[in-house]
């Protein structure tokens, strides 16, 4: 996937909560590899990511009608590789 358009995707729908891999509205569910590890469904790897992004989640909105497969495949990636490179 791509990651300079993941970071296009996530800059431009998710950084609304998710500024700097951090959760302005539950706080401790951080995009960062120790809180996906322990809190996101499926576990820590792209594929878990793809299923909340495209579904959504309590107060996270869905976003499988509003983004396409390529920007949903692209944000995960994205996401993967801050957390697992702690790059945020
Ligand atoms: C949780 C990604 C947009 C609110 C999460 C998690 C991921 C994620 C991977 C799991 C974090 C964890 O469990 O520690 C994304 C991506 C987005 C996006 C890639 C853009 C496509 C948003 C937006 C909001 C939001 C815009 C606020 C309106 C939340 C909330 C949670 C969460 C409240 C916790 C859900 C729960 O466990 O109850 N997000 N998010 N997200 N996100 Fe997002």
């Amino acid at each position: 996937a791509d990651l300079v358009l993941g970071a296009e995707v996530f800059n431009n729908n998710c950084a609304a909560c998710h500024a700097g891999g951090q959760n302005s509205v539950i706080n401790e569910r951080t995009l960062q590899k120790g809180a996906l590890e322990q809190y996101l469904a499926g576990g820590f790897n792209v594929e878990a990511i793809t299923t909340q992004v495209t579904n959504g989640k309590g107060a996270m909105p869905a976003w499988g009608d509003r983004l396409d497969e390529f920007e949903i495949a692209a944000v995960a990636a994205y996401v993967f590789d801050q957390a697992s490179g702690n790059k945020w």
